[in-house]
């Protein structure tokens, strides 16, 4: 089941649990403790009040009160220590000591702030980083089907290397030049950029499909005659599992796609997905840029250098670099929708 960044203030997040970054005491306190309670109300201060406080590194469920959700999950983060406290450890049992108390109590979707990312002082990149690590762990062990968000609050939180942004930010760059300059020439030569755009494919696609026309003509024949033009989105993506002997599971879940929608395209030879999930199993499968290229076509899509979205897939996808969170913490820092999760 899939994992998802979103950058939104955690009090507002419709879900089953969300998690208070809080102190020993679960007495409340400034950043997000102090928000959560402001939107619960003073019942759950009250309720905490009776849990006598909480180790590090540990978490706690109260009820939520007031806010949107139907439990609080209190864990206490590590104060950062430069590094040679455990404080590594700690943090990442405070992600799974809290997935697991979301688990007992039957939560489908769990949100996390960056826990010590605050006050505590843990540095963010590293603290993002165990997050991450520590929730994809999880997810990943059977019968761990669970929606977690990790809100982020601030996109400074939220960071790739500085190596990173300036190698795609190059990357982008050239690539959006060099399609608004090509832009430019079609439209002197031609007057408009559109016809020439909508006439190409149109080629592409007759020297691709090699069709029967008689047989296509016939209403009785034609289903089988488009069968025959091309394997479907899903028909696709099932073979190249194969292929690759991967396990449908195993597939889904390195390319952060929920179970259930999963079930949906596996049962439907015709399903239409959003451009983000093709690309999600395309990484999932470690296609090289012709074949995401392809799979993307079989869903009606394309990679246009007039959006930095594709430029980014096509960046890491040409570098053979798959790492779905990696590319998703890049989209994420040029503002970019991520890749995978669930259809609505
Ligand atoms: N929604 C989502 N994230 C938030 C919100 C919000 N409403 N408010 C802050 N953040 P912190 P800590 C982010 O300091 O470091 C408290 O006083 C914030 O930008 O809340 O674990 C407790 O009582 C940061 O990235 O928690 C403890 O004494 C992240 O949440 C102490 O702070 C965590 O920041 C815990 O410190």
């Amino acid at each position: 089941m899939p994992f998802q960044i979103v950058r939104q203030d955690i009090t507002q997040m419709h879900v089953d649990a969300i998690v208070n970054a809080a102190n020993n005491t679960l007495l409340g306190g400034g950043g997000v403790d102090g928000a959560i309670h402001r939107a619960a109300g003073p019942g759950l201060l009250q309720e905490c009040r009776t849990l006598g406080g909480c180790e590090t590194g540990k978490a706690k469920v109260t009820n939520a009160y007031s806010l949107l959700c139907r439990w609080v999950i209190h864990t206490v983060g590590p104060v950062w220590q430069g590094g040679r406290a455990h404080e590594a450890e700690l943090l990442a049992s405070c992600y799974r000591n809290s997935l697991e108390l979301a688990a007992e109590k039957g939560c489908d979707t769990v949100a996390f702030p960056l826990i010590s990312a605050g006050a505590y002082g843990y540095p963010r990149e590293e603290a993002l980083r165990i997050a991450e690590e520590t929730i994809t762990a999880f997810l990943n062990e059977p019968d761990h089907e669970m929606l977690v968000f990790l809100v982020v609050f601030d996109k400074a939180s939220f960071s790739v290397s500085e190596e990173r942004f300036a190698e795609v930010k190059s990357y982008i760059d050239d690539r959006y030049a060099e399609e608004h300059e090509n832009k430019r020439r079609w439209n002197f030569a031609v007057g408009s950029a559109s016809m020439a755009a909508a006439a190409a494919p149109v080629q592409h696609m007759k020297q691709k499909m090699p069709v029967c026309f008689e047989e296509a003509a016939a209403p009785a024949g034609l289903e089988r005659a488009l069968d025959q033009i091309d394997e479907s989105f899903t028909e696709m993506l099932l073979r190249k599992i194969d292929e690759r002997g991967m396990t449908d599971a195993q597939c889904y879940k390195k390319a952060n796609i929920d179970r259930k929608l999963f079930s949906k395209i596996r049962g439907d030879k015709h399903y239409h997905p959003k451009k983000s999930t093709v690309i999600a199993f395309a990484l999932a499968l470690e296609l090289d840029l012709e074949e995401t290229k392809d799979m993307l076509m079989k869903a009606g899509f394309a990679l246009s250098h007039s959006s930095k979205f594709d430029i980014i897939v096509e960046y890491f996808i040409s570098k053979r670099m798959y790492d779905i969170m990696e590319i998703n913490n890049t989209l994420f820092a040029f503002d970019q929708m991520l890749i995978g999760g669930y259809e609505k």
